[in-house]
C-alpha cells in the first residue's frame, strides 16, 4: 500500500493553488521599484523631443542649471565626453541615449535633469531651451525607401538609405514551381498596426552608486536582469561582479521591460557622478511615447492552393517599420524574429519568405509584446490568410483548416522554414472548439439572420508557438546563448528555497516553480519559497519573455529538484541501511523495497544531510542545474468568436468566444487560466480598440488612454475556456509547454475573422486592426477593404 504524500494536497502538479504572490499584491503590499527610497535619494526627470525629425542646433540649459534643487543637467554633449551618448541596442544597432546631432522620433531622449524632487526637476526641463531645425519626417516602409528620402541613420558610416536588412528564408525555387502547379492562387495584404503593451507600472529605476565599496547597486523595471547587468557592464565599462540588478515587482512587462531605455542608463551615470541614489520614474505619457512599441508590419502573401483544398506552398513578404533605432530584442540570428513560425500548423510541402526591415521617425519598435519574437504577426497573417484562401476556395473554413492541418502521427514534423514541431492534436482541439461554439448550428442561424438583413459572423483562428527559446545553438540574445538555470536550497527542516533568472510579472512564478518542486521531492508547496530578480542571489538566466520560463527555468527547476532527489536517494540508504539499489522513491518518500513499510520522508533525508551524513558524503542539500533545452515547446490553440455587426453603426459585439488551449501538461491550471483570459482580452483590445498611429509628421496620435483604451471588465467579453486536449511535450523534464502568450498571439484573428465573415457578400476582404465602428461602417457603406496604414504627406 503506497505511503506516497497525496500530490494534490501539498500543492504539487495539477493542484489550482492560490497564487501565493497575490496576498501581498491585493493588500497593495507589494514591493515596486517606486516603493523603494534611498536616503539621499535625488529624482531624476527627462527632457523629450517634440518632433519626430530635427536637427539639434543648441541646447542651452544654463537656467535650468539655475533653479534651486537642481543637481546636475545632462545633456548629450556631456554623455559624449564619457563616450555614452550612444549605447548598443539587443539587435547589434545602436541608439542615442542622448540625442547629440539630431532628434529621430518624437518623444526622444534630449536632456535630464537630477534634482531634490520631481517636480523641481520637471520645472528644470522646461527650462532647457533647444533650437531644433526640423527635417521631414518618415512614417512608413514605403517612404523609407523612396527615392531622395531622408537618411535617418545619418549617424552611422555605410548606412547611404534607411534600410536595415534583407532577409529570407525557405525555399524560393521550390516554391516558384509549386505556384506554376496550383489550380488557385490565393492572396491577402495587410497591416498589423503598431501597439503598445502599455503595462499598468511604467518603467524605471534607482541607480546607488557606492563610492566606498565601488558597487553599483540598481533597482529597476526589467524582465531580464541578468541581461541588463551584461549590457550595464559592457555600456559603463564597470566590472560585471560590482553591479547588482534588483528587479523588485513588476507592475506587468509584457515585453516592454525588456530592453535598454536610456533612462536607466542616464540614472547611472548621474549616481555614479553624484555618488548619492538617483531615482527615475517614467510618466505615462512617456512610457506610451518613446518605450518599446510592437508590431507595425506590412504583410502581403500567397497561398498556392489544389482545388480540393489542400494547400501546396505559401508565399510572404513583410516590410518592417523598426522606428529610429533597431532594438528589437530576439535571437540574433533570425532578422524579423520567429517570424518564419507562420503557417507552422499546416502541412504545407514547401514556402518562401522574405523580410525587408526600414528605419523610420518613430520610437523603436519590435518589442515582442506577449509574443515569441513575432510570432503574433506571424499568426495573425496565417489565420487571415487560411480564412480568405478557404473563402476563394469556397471552402469550410473549419473543413479547410482540419484538412491541411499537420496530423498527429507526423510529430515531430519539420516545416518548410526548418522548425521542428514537438507533439499536437490539433484536429481534436478544433473538434473541441466546434462543439463548443455549437458551428453547424450557428452556421444556419447566420443564415436565417443575414435573410433579415442581420449579419452574424464566426471566426476561427488556430495558432501554435514556438516557445522556449533557446538551445543555444540557434539562440542568443547579443551573442549570450539562450539557456537558464534553478537553485535550489533544502535546509534542515526540510523547508525550501529555490531561486532562478527568470523573472516574473505577474504571471505567478512564486507559486508555480514550488509546485514543481513539489512534485518532484513531496515537499509542500507551502514549505518552499520562490525567489527572482536579484542578479546577486539568483543563478544565471536569460530573464521573463516569450513565455520561456516554464519551457527553460521551469525545466531547470525539476532538473534541480532530481538532482536533490539523487543525493537524498544516498542519505536514505544510510539510514535506512541498506545499499541504494535497494530504495525506492514515490511522493515524498524512500523505503526499502523488499519491506515497503521501513521508510524515510524527504524531511527526514534533509536533517540529515546536516546532522548524520554517511562518512565522506558532502554536508547540505543544496545544488543548481543549468537546462539548456534540445527544442522550443509548441503549443496548440483554436479560438472561435461569434459576433455580431451593427450595419447602421459598424459596432460589433461579440456573441461568444470559446478557447481550447493545449499546452501540455498544466503546472496549476487556474493559473494557467488566468494567462489565457488575460491573452484574449488584449486580442480582444487589439482588435477593436487600440488606435495609436503616427500623422504626416510622426506626431505619434493616439499616445493617450482616450484613444489607446485598455480594456477593463466592462467592455471584455466572457471567454469559456477548455482544457481537454492535452499533449504533453515529449523533451521537457514535466512535458510543459509555454502558455503566456497564446492567447494574445492567437486571439486577434479570430475575431477579425468573425467581422470580415458576417460581411460575406460585400467583397470586403480587409479591414486592418483596430476595427473600430467607422472603419466597419465605412467598409460596409463603400464595399471596400480598409486600410489602416499610417497617412503619408501631400506631396509623396
Ligand atoms: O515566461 P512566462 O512566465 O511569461 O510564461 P509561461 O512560462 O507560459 O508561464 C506563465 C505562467 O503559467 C507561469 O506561472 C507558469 O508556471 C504557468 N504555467 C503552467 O502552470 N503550466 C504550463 N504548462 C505553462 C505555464
Amino acid at each position: 500500500m503506497s505511503q506516497a504524500v497525496d500530490e494534490i494536497k501539498i500543492g504539487g502538479i495539477g493542484a489550482s493553488r492560490k497564487r501565493v504572490e497575490d496576498n501581498r499584491f491585493i493588500r497593495g503590499k507589494g514591493n515596486y521599484t517606486d516603493d523603494i527610497v534611498l536616503p539621499g535619494m535625488l529624482h531624476m526627470e527627462i527632457l523629450r523631443s517634440p518632433l519626430a525629425h530635427a536637427r539639434i542646433k543648441s541646447i542651452d540649459a544654463s537656467k535650468a542649471w539655475d533653479i534651486p534643487g537642481v543637481h546636475l543637467v545632462l545633456t548629450g554633449e556631456m554623455m559624449a565626453t564619457r563616450n555614452l551618448a550612444w549605447m548598443p541596442t539587443l539587435s547589434y544597432d545602436t541608439q542615442a541615449v542622448l540625442a547629440t546631432d539630431k532628434v529621430r522620433f518624437q518623444g526622444q531622449e534630449v536632456a535630464c535633469v537630477i534634482a531634490d524632487d520631481p517636480y523641481i526637476a520637471k520645472d528644470a526641463c522646461e527650462a532647457i531651451v533647444v533650437d531644433y531645425e526640423p527635417l521631414p519626417a518618415i512614417v512608413n516602409p514605403w517612404q523609407a525607401v523612396a527615392d531622395g528620402a531622408p537618411v535617418i541613420r545619418d549617424d552611422k558610416e555605410n548606412q547611404p538609405d534607411n534600410i536595415i536588412y534583407n532577409w529570407e528564408v525557405g525555399d524560393r525555387d521550390g516554391t516558384e514551381r509549386a505556384f506554376a502547379s496550383a489550380d488557385l492562387v490565393s492572396k491577402l495584404e495587410l497591416h498589423y498596426p503598431r501597439s503598445h503593451p502599455s503595462p499598468i507600472e511604467c518603467c524605471g529605476s534607482i541607480a546607488d552608486f557606492n563610492r566606498a565599496t565601488s558597487k553599483l547597486t540598481v533597482y529597476m523595471t526589467t524582465q531580464a536582469p541578468h541581461i541588463i547587468r551584461a549590457a550595464v557592464a559592457m555600456v559603463a565599462e564597470l566590472p560585471e561582479h560590482m553591479i547588482r540588478i534588483i528587479s523588485p515587482d513588476i507592475g506587468g512587462g509584457f515585453g516592454n521591460k525588456v530592453p535598454v531605455y536610456p533612462g536607466y542608463v542616464c540614472s547611472i551615470l548621474a549616481s555614479i557622478l553624484l555618488e548619492r541614489p538617483v531615482k527615475w520614474i517614467e510618466d505615462k505619457s512617456g512610457n506610451l511615447i518613446s518605450t518599446g512599441f510592437a508590431r507595425d508590419v506590412y504583410l502581403t502573401g500567397e497561398m498556392a492552393l489544389r482545388k480540393d483544398g489542400k494547400i501546396l506552398a505559401v508565399r510572404m513578404h513583410t516590410d518592417a517599420d523598426h522606428g529610429a533605432f533597431f532594438s528589437d530584442a530576439q535571437p540574433s540570428k533570425f532578422k524579423i524574429g520567429l517570424m518564419h513560425s507562420a503557417f507552422a500548423a499546416y502541412d504545407i510541402p514547401v514556402a518562401h519568405l522574405t523580410a525587408r526591415g526600414t528605419y523610420s521617425n518613430k520610437a523603436p519598435g519590435g518589442v515582442a509584446y506577449r509574443c515569441s519574437f513575432r510570432v503574433t504577426e506571424a499568426m495573425f497573417f496565417q489565420e487571415r490568410m487560411v480564412q480568405a484562401a478557404a473563402t476563394d476556395l469556397g471552402m469550410d473554413q473549419a473543413a479547410f483548416r482540419r484538412m491541411n492541418f499537420v496530423r498527429d502521427d507526423q510529430f515531430p514534423h519539420r516545416t518548410p522554414f526548418g522548425f521542428l514541431l514537438d507533439s499536437g492534436q490539433y484536429g481534436k482541439c478544433l473538434d473541441v472548439g466546434l462543439k463548443a461554439i455549437d458551428y453547424d448550428n450557428f452556421r444556419q442561424q447566420q443564415e436565417e439572420a443575414r435573410s433579415r438583413g442581420r449579419l452574424l459572423g464566426l471566426g476561427i483562428s488556430t495558432m501554435t508557438e514556438p516557445l522556449g527559446a533557446g538551445n543555444s545553438r540557434e539562440y542568443d540574445i547579443l551573442g549570450i546563448k539562450m539557456f537558464d538555470s534553478a537553485d535550489l536550497k533544502v535546509h534542515m527542516t526540510g523547508k525550501a528555497i529555490v531561486r532562478t533568472g527568470a523573472r516574473g510579472q505577474g504571471q505567478g512564478h512564486e507559486t508555480t516553480w514550488a509546485q514543481i518542486v513539489s512534485h518532484e521531492l513531496g515537499i509542500p508547496a507551502d514549505d518552499i519559497v520562490v525567489e527572482e530578480g536579484d542578479t546577486d542571489t539568483a543563478p544565471f538566466g536569460m530573464g521573463t519573455y516569450a513565455s520561456r520560463s516554464t519551457p527553460v527555468a521551469g525545466a531547470a527547476v525539476a532538473m534541480v529538484a532530481r538532482k536533490i532527489r539523487a543525493k537524498a536517494r544516498k542519505l536514505a540508504a544510510h539510514l535506512l541501511e541498506v545499499s541504494e539499489e535497494d530504495v525506492e522513491w514515490e511522493l515524498g518518500r524512500f523505503y526499502v523495497r523488499s519491506a515497503p513499510d521501513h521508510g524515510v520522508t524527504i524531511q527526514e533525508c534533509a536533517i540529515a544531510a546536516y546532522s548524520n551524513m554517511p562518512d565522506g558524503m558532502e554536508p547540505g542539500l543544496q545544488n543548481t542545474a543549468f537546462y539548456d533545452p534540445p527544442n522550443l515547446t509548441w503549443p496548440f490553440a483554436v479560438y472561435i468568436v461569434t459576433v455580431e455587426v451593427d450595419p447602421e453603426t459598424g459596432v460589433w459585439d461579440v456573441l461568444k468566444m470559446v478557447a481550447v488551449d493545449d499546452c501540455g501538461v498544466r503546472i496549476n491550471p487556474m493559473i494557467v487560466e488566468g494567462q489565457i483570459m488575460g491573452g484574449l482580452t488584449e486580442a480582444y483590445a487589439m482588435s477593436n480598440m487600440q488606435f495609436m498611429t503616427f500623422d504626416a509628421d510622426g506626431n505619434c496620435v493616439g499616445a493617450n488612454y482616450m484613444d489607446y483604451l485598455l480594456p477593463t471588465a466592462w467592455e471584455t467579453p466572457g471567454f469559456e475556456l477548455h482544457s481537454e486536449v492535452v499533449t504533453p511535450c515529449p523533451h521537457h523534464p514535466i512535458g510543459a509547454k509555454g502558455i503566456g502568450e497564446c492567447a494574445a498571439v492567437g486571439g486577434p484573428a479570430a475575431f477579425v475573422n468573425a467581422v470580415i465573415d458576417a460581411l460575406t457578400g460585400t467583397g470586403v476582404r480587409n479591414i486592418d486592426m483596430p476595427l473600430l465602428p467607422d472603419r466597419v461602417w465605412e467598409a460596409i457603406t463603400y464595399r471596400r477593404d480598409i486600410s489602416g496604414a499610417p497617412p503619408v504627406r501631400a506631396d509623396d
